[in-house]
């Protein structure tokens, strides 16, 4: 019955992506449980280079049986998209089911998530406009289409009728927009409803029966913990949770199922839209980072936020998720430094603070401390062995191991599968 939880530690892009295919390789099933086509996870393979914002990255392996849970949001043009583009590289996508209880992306998710950032003005999130946060608000206001309404032309036709009246008059009478016509939204769903129905199941038996078989299962996360919408920078986060107990909600799975949770961090620091980020860094070496890494965001593009490594923000993570193991990733990136700087703690108003703060406006006055290393200044890029790995390089490893309070299972050391060095195992 083994299951892997693959975890995002930060606020996302930390290499799930690579992770999960790499990993994929041992497993029979990889299921995505959370956010939508907010995701953007680069993969690096054989076939090519992707960024999958909704298909699981376990797609590429032949005997892997990928899943959509219920606990992802779905914009179907997105997924149709993505089905394509792999089955025209020739990647059988026949062994993808989405859930039935996953909730549908409709049109007016991605418009109201436009206007809504609009009117934050100076507070707006930095979302990725994909729609996410307002199909995750009708699915707790109730007011959500799912996958499997889809099945049944007559009912969607009936709950179209219903949400649409109440999402036109949001659209027209607070935001002075056009309504969406009833006609064009139902005949589109009605052709994805067509093209997507042999996909759409039941997915709970599926992942009950492969752990009944033994099956490897890699819980594939999206987002990070602190874009949590308990545990991160609330309210600069995104709207379902991408912690290991959110894998549990997203696939219908019990919390006694999960064997292995891998937190996956970089050996710095990114975040892609607005939000406090104690240890960014706005100069010339936080510029290096950008360019060294190419840290642009894969969904939208947009510049990430760079900054050396927090390690308050691992420590906190590594509490929430129960870390069993941490990924540490791109560390390549960091060969170029003379030294590298881990934040300890932070300081604010002459204390010292070591737990992640819940409060936004102390977390916004947080100054790192910092302990600075030496660099190695060497390449890694083409290491396998941790002890091959420069001596330097092996402290900056074992400090963070330290700090984080949990032991690195993978390095990984470019994009590329076999760019990997496997430290520990992960079960
Ligand atoms: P995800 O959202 O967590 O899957 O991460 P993204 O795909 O958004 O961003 C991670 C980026 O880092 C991608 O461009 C990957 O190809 C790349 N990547 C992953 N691991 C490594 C690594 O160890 N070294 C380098 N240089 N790049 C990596
Ligand atoms: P992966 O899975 C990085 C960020 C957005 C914004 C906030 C809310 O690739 O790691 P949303 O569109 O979710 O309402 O935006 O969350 N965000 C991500 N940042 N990686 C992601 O996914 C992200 N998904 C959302 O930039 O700050
Ligand atoms: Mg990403």
């Amino acid at each position: 019955m083994p299951t892997v939880a693959i975890i995002g530690a930060q606020w996302g892009d930390e290499g799930k992506g690579k992770v999960v295919d790499m990993l994929a390789a041992e497993a029979q099933m990889v299921v995505r449980f959370s956010g939508g086509s907010n995701a953007g996870h680069t993969v690096v393979n054989p076939y090519g280079e992707f960024r999958l914002h909704l298909v699981p990255a376990g797609i590429f392996h032949p005997q892997t049986t990928c899943i959509i849970g219920n606990g992802v949001v779905v914009d179907p043009e997105v997924l149709l998209e993505e089905l394509e583009l792999l089955a025209g590289l020739g990647i059988d996508t026949s062994r993808l089911f989405i859930s039935s209880r996953a909730h549908l992306v409709m049109p007016y998710h991605t418009l109201l998530d436009g206007l809504e950032e609009e009117f934050r003005g100076r507070g707006a999130i930095g979302t990725t406009r994909k729609g996410i946060g307002p199909a995750f608000m009708d699915k707790a206001a109730r007011l959500g289409i799912r996958m499997g309404d889809l099945q049944d032309a007559a009912s969607f036709r009936d709950r179209l009728d219903f949400v649409l009246d109440y999402k036109n008059a949001i659209l027209t009478k607070v935001f002075g927009r056009e309504p969406l016509s009833k006609e064009d939204v139902y005949n589109r769903y009605l052709e994805y409803a067509q093209k997507l129905a042999p996909y759409i199941r039941d997915t709970e038996p599926i992942i009950a029966e492969a752990l009944d078989r033994g099956d490897l299962v890699i819980l594939e996360g999206a987002q990070g913990t602190m874009l949590d919408p308990d545990f991160g920078t609330y309210p600069y986060v995104t709207s379902s949770p991408p912690t290991a107990a959110g894998a549990c909600l997203g696939m219908g799975l019990s919390p006694t199922k999960i064997n292995s949770i891998l937190g996956v961090f970089k050996a710095y620091t990114t975040r892609v839209g607005g939000g406090p980020m104690p240890t960014e860094l706005k100069d010339e070496v936080g510029e290096r980072i950008r360019e060294r890494g190419q840290e642009y965001g894969a969904t939208t593009g947009r510049p990430r936020r760079c900054g050396w490594l927090d390690g308050v923000v691992l420590r906190f993570s590594a509490g929430v998720n129960g870390f069993t193991g941490g990924v540490l990733t791109r560390l390549d990136v960091l060969d170029i430094f003379p030294t590298v700087k881990i934040c300890t703690a932070y300081q604010a108003e002459g204390s010292k603070i070591e737990r992640f703060p819940s409060s936004l406006s102390l977390l916004e006055r947080c100054q790192p401390v910092y302990e600075e290393l030496p660099g190695w200044e060497a390449p890694t890029d083409h290491v396998r062995r941790f002890e091959d790995l420069p001596p330097q390089a092996q402290a900056y490893v074992r400090r963070i191991e330290e700090l984080m309070g949990c032991p690195i299972s993978i390095v990984s050391v470019g994009p590329r599968r076999e760019q990997t060095i496997r430290v520990r195992p992960i079960l």
